[in-house]
């Protein structure tokens, strides 16, 4: 790289002076011609030459200002760049890894058994907190769950109905078509009980941060001792992947902290895992059928190029083949 930098900068200043030296001569070579009172062609020739040369060197000039400033721009945006880094690791937490997600590629589905699990882990650690309202019991049907079993599982939530033919408020148990009970009435009331921090909505979560599903999985697993000269508030605990360091959720998975119904191990890698998943899910669920219908218009859309590249050689065919003959004897 540094070589590189050095023998561009080189071409540009040879580049210059070369241009320079033109400026000079053609100066003289003007100062010459308007002296002279007849101008032989010898000259009319050189002031030709003069004129061509200088549209060359201009040019010349132009490309190497325009590699000059771009020279400018990458630097002062590598230097920039630099900055952010270091001031990035501070401000907005360390860079999470990339962890191979099974459904990361552009043909690959989510991983259902892991979402059910990832449900089971969100339902007895995170609805504690966090509130998902904009998932829908029903959403989980074939999904991770079949019908009978949504219905099972939304019985197990009352919910306030109403109102009745008294005009009463009443409570009944929850319906597939329910929406995920939220742990607090209000805002103020989820602050109140968490050191005034408010544990957000998780139904979007991994849409809503950078990096969203490396991120929340660093987050989850990323808890630790703080590193010696850092000190964290009361009721803050120290996570280096939460921008600023200091998160107000504490460790909420350890190993065995759950018991999986499909008898899984639950170590916390496997928990934190399983609920990125439901939660990846949850911020967009439609991913598979979405990959799905790719994968199939680009096989149609192979097709059609197939199609339009052999009507096209069909079509051109008479004019490429087509040749002109001048017939000089007759
Ligand atoms: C004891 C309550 C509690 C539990 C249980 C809990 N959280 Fe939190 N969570 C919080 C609080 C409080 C915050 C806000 C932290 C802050 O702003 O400092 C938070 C913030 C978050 C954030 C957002 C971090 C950010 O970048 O803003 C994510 C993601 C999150 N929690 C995921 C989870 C998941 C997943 C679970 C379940 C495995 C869970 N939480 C369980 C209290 C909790």
């Amino acid at each position: 790289m540094a070589t590189r930098v050095r023998s561009t900068t080189g071409v540009v200043a040879r580049r210059l002076s070369r241009v320079v030296v033109f400026m000079q001569e053609k100066q003289a070579l003007r100062t010459c011609t308007t002296q002279s009172t007849t101008h032989h062609g010898l000259e009319l020739l050189q002031v030709m030459k003069c004129w061509q040369q200088e549209a060359g060197y201009k040019k010349i000039a132009g490309r190497g200002f325009r590699l000059l400033a771009l020279l400018g721009a990458g630097a002062t945006g590598m230097l920039g760049l630099s900055g952010l880094a270091y001031a990035d690791e501070a401000e907005h937490g360390l860079q999470s890894p990339s962890y191979p997600w099974t459904h990361n590629g552009i043909f690959s589905s989510y991983d259902h058994t892991s979402i059910r699990r990832g449900h089971q882990v969100f339902k007895q650690v995170c609805a504690a907190c966090h509130s998902m309202n904009l998932i829908a019991y029903r959403d989980l049907i074939g999904v991770a769950y079949t019908e009978d079993e949504v219905k099972e599982i939304a019985a197990e939530i009352e919910v306030q109905d109403g109102p009745n033919d008294e005009g009463e408020m009443f409570s009944r148990p929850g319906k597939p078509s329910d929406y995920f009970p939220a742990p607090y009435a209000n805002e103020q009331a989820a602050r109140f009980s968490n050191g005034g921090a408010y544990p957000p909505d998780l139904s979007l979560i991994c849409k809503a941060r950078h990096n969203g599903q490396n991120y929340v999985f660093a987050l989850l697993t990323g808890y630790r001792e703080p590193p010696a000269g850092v000190s964290v508030r009361e009721g803050l605990y120290y996570n280096p992947y939460f921008p600023g360091g200091a998160i107000a959720m504490p460790k909420v998975i350890n190993d065995g902290g759950i018991e999986f119904e499909d008898g899984t191990p639950a170590s916390a890698s496997q928990m934190a895992k399983d609920v990125v998943s439901f939660l990846t899910w949850a911020a967009e669920p439609e991913a598979d059928e979405r990959k799905l219908i790719g994968a199939k218009w680009i096989f149609v859309g192979c097709l059609l190029l197939f199609q339009v590249g052999h009507y096209k050689r069909w079509k051109w065919a008479p004019i490429k083949s087509r040749k002109l003959v001048l017939d000089v004897v007759n």
